[in-house]
């Protein structure tokens, strides 16, 4: 798409994030900063994983002089979806500085990222807590839900909690592991090899404490514990290993936060929360009667 000329401004998108070069990303982070506070330093916090940022998005960004005032980024997100491998756009980190919001800046450089998708996806997904932005886009929400847990966990089983940010060998076995999973959900699944896990995991503060190796299954799960319950986010290994392998033990309850159809397939589904947002979808999103989850690792 390149450049394109308006009164105030110039719209730069449709080229990879890598074609970007240090002094623009540098603006785009400041903008971020203005929308999202903290989303650079958590950027950085990937990449010290390995997980760069610009090189899995394709920004779309309005700029006024030098200065970028709207940002639309979009990844392609392989998943697992209804049996299916495919191939899905995604939205994110859709903003405009505060001081030139309500111009439609957002809506025109949505509706650009969106004509460069549509030639090459048929399906587009995101989560937000303003679902009304993607309304005449085209967007649509779809019902989320999470599981409760329907499987005794096995306290002997050996668990290790992870420290990517501090040990190589943890970071090693962390990305070697995510490279070779499977997916973990024949309903909807990440497939991607680790670096929207390990991107969600770095914005959530949440590198060094989420992982727990389970050397006997070859496994990663990961969770978070909110007082008596648990919240499942993902189970990482070439082959999934029995629930009670994987579910820590001594909670009351405990959650999937994704499809456990290939885990704890009793696991009743309940809608998701209203905090954890909506997920919104446009295009031929198949039509399937099981219920689906996003784990806060998988979003974006
Ligand atoms: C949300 C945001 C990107 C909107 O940017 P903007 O340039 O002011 O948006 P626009 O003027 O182009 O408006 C786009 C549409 O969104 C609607 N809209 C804008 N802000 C909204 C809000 N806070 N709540 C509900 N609707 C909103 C507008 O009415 C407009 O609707 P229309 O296209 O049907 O007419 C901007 O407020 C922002 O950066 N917010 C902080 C970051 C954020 O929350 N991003 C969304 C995360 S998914």
């Amino acid at each position: 798409m390149g450049s394109m000329t308006r009164a105030r401004g110039r719209l730069v998108g449709g080229a990879p994030g890598t074609a970007w070069g240090v002094d623009r990303w540098r603006r785009v982070r400041d903008l971020f900063e203005t929308s999202f506070s903290g989303l650079p330093a958590g950027i950085d916090r990937a990449a010290a994983v390995g997980m760069h940022w610009a090189e899995m998005t394709t920004p779309f960004v309005w700029f006024e002089g030098q200065d970028p005032v709207c940002h639309v980024g979009v990844l392609e997100h392989p998943v697992l979806l209804a049996g299916k491998r495919t191939t899905i756009a995604g939205i994110h980190a859709v903003c405009t500085r505060p001081d030139r919001r309500g111009h439609g800046l957002a809506r025109r450089v949505l509706g650009a990222a969106l004509e460069w998708i549509d030639a090459r996806h048929a399906l587009t997904k995101l989560h937000t807590d303003v679902p009304a932005i993607y309304s005449r886009h085209g967007f649509r929400a779809h019902p989320t839900f999470r599981f409760r847990a329907r499987v005794a966990a096995d306290a002997a089983v050996e668990r290790r909690l992870l420290c990517p940010t501090e040990s190589a060998d943890d970071l090693a076995l962390l990305t070697r592991t995510l490279a070779r999973r499977a997916p973990a959900s024949d309903v909807f699944a990440t497939r991607d090899p680790g670096w929207l896990t390990l991107i969600d995991a770095a914005l959530r503060r949440e590198l060094d404490t989420t992982f727990w190796h389970v050397p006997a299954h070859a496994a990663i799960v990961a969770y978070r514990t909110t007082g008596e319950a648990i919240h499942l986010h993902d189970v990482i290994a070439p082959t999934l290993p029995a629930a009670s392998a994987v579910l820590p033990p001594g909670a009351t309850a405990a959650w999937w936060t994704f499809a456990p159809d290939r885990l704890d397939p009793a696991a009743e589904p309940e809608p998701s929360p209203p905090e954890d947002g909506v997920l919104l979808v446009r295009g031929d999103w198949p039509e399937t009667s099981s219920p689906i989850g996003v784990s806060p690792l998988w979003e974006h």
